[in-house]
């Protein structure tokens, strides 16, 4: 099995280009079913990407993949895919659940494995369920697969969901695109990647509207064939910027919308952070005397609980007590024992955190449980005295590209063994 092994207190210096998002791609991937000729370019180079290829191709589409210049093209040249999602294509990544919508749409009928637990909590499916029962879906849950059906098609309606879900708006989104007449979402997810699976939707010929947390989708029938850049990943980048805030000399961020992270440069701030905003780019310089401060992790425009681990390493070396209430997922503190083994003083009480500071981490031999966990176990890897070891480190290939490369590139001291 891989590991990482890295040596820490290096000073990070350099550029970084920031990759496409992961989580804008996967629903994007999965509206190809109802498109025919797609060229995708800023596409992350990530396992998450090629299961969902996988589970296209699986479906019958057929996809080229060009790893040098970050593109995909896909063709959809089958009158009639599959439209069956296996367990083993789906148990690996919950965004599998994304092709529901659209088979269903398109061609009424759809077998998909339930995607199962997860390490940061149950995740069930109840919400895309219920947003697709009322466009006219019915289901049944059997053997561990959703049988849906749509008889006589998917028509509009009004959903206003009864909690804030990306998947379910995303599912919600990608059936109404294909429904006869209107579908209109309330309190919808309106986090970036959804806007960007809806400005790709816009260019397929899709007539969507985005205002606050509610979206309009007056289904059409016939799309284009077209050619589409992916956004950059906020959450890739604000991993950056707290490795920069934890070490940086001067680590530079390229090919980013600042726009798009105000929380995140908010909270920074507020602990003392350094960094300059651009058009384009944010540069990180050398952070002292941060301050302790709370957050609360929360939808869209709110703090994301996919930066929450990454911020609590910098919390460690914050003055005073920090804390950190998790109020997406019930589980999703599972670095803080690995933390602990590296000096870190955290006390947990239900869904808040609090973490005493400023300690100074110790290399250890630790293990990765779930993607953004791991990798705020390299961020504390890399602000720790001498050499620390992560064991189990798949999760991060599933969603971080070429994450050694980029920090080798600024300095660091870490290697895969
Ligand atoms: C997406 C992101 C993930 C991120 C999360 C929250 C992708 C591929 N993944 O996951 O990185 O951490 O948003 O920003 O984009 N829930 C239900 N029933 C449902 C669906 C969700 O109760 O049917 C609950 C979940 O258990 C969780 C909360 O709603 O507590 C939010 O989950 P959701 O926004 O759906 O997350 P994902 O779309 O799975």
């Amino acid at each position: 099995m891989q590991k990482l092994l890295i040596k820490g207190g290096k000073k990070l210096s350099g550029s970084i280009s920031i990759s496409g998002s992961k989580n804008a791609t996967l629903p994007i991937l999965a509206s190809t079913i109802f498109s025919k000729r797609i060229t995708l370019s800023n596409v992350p180079m990530v396992k998450d990407i090629f299961t969902m290829a996988q589970l296209l191709e699986f479906i019958g589409l057929k996809i080229f993949l060009n790893k040098k210049n970050n593109s995909l093209k896909i063709f959809n040249k089958k009158r009639n895919l599959n439209t069956l999602a296996p367990y083993k294509l789906v148990k690996t990544m919950r965004a599998g659940i994304l092709v529901l919508g659209p088979l269903l749409a398109k061609y009424r009928s759809a077998k998909i494995s339930l995607p199962g637990g997860c390490a940061i909590g149950t995740r069930p499916v109840d919400l895309h369920l219920f947003a697709l029962k009322k466009l006219g879906a019915k289901f049944k849950i059997k053997n561990g697969y959703i049988f849906a059906t749509a008889k006589s098609g998917l028509k509009g309606n009004k959903i206003n969901f009864p909690k804030i879900s990306v998947g379910a708006t995303e599912n919600a989104v990608l059936a109404g695109f294909w429904a006869k007449g209107r579908t209109v979402l309330t309190n919808c997810a309106i986090e970036p990647e959804i806007i960007d699976l809806i400005n790709f939707l816009k260019k397929l010929g899709g007539k969507i509207k985005v205002v606050k947390r509610k979206i309009v989708i007056d289904g059409v029938n016939t799309v284009k064939n077209i050619s589409y850049r992916i956004m950059f990943d906020r959450i890739e980048l604000g991993t950056y910027m707290i490795a920069g805030a934890l070490a940086g000399n001067k680590l530079i961020l390229n090919k980013v919308d600042p726009k798009i992270i105000k929380t995140e440069i908010k909270f920074l701030k507020k602990m003392g952070v350094k960094l300059l905003i651009k058009k384009d780019k944010v540069v990180l310089t050398k952070s002292k005397n941060l301050r302790s401060i709370s957050l609360k992790t929360n939808p869209y425009p709110g703090f994301p609980t996919d930066l929450q681990a990454q911020m609590m390493v910098l919390m460690t070396k914050a003055k005073g007590v920090s804390k950190i209430q998790e109020t997406i997922f019930e589980n999703r503190f599972m670095h803080v024992p690995e933390l602990r083994r590296m000096g870190a003083i955290i006390k947990i009480n239900k869904n808040i955190a609090e973490i005493h500071g400023p300690t100074r981490l110790s290399g250890a031999e630790i293990m990765a449980t779930d993607l953004r966990a791991s990798v705020c176990l390299v961020l504390a890897g890399i602000s720790a005295e001498n050499r620390t070891i992560i064991n189990r480190i798949y999760h991060l290939d599933r969603g971080y590209s070429n994450l050694e490369k980029k920090l080798r590139k600024c300095k660091a001291t870490i290697r895969r063994i």
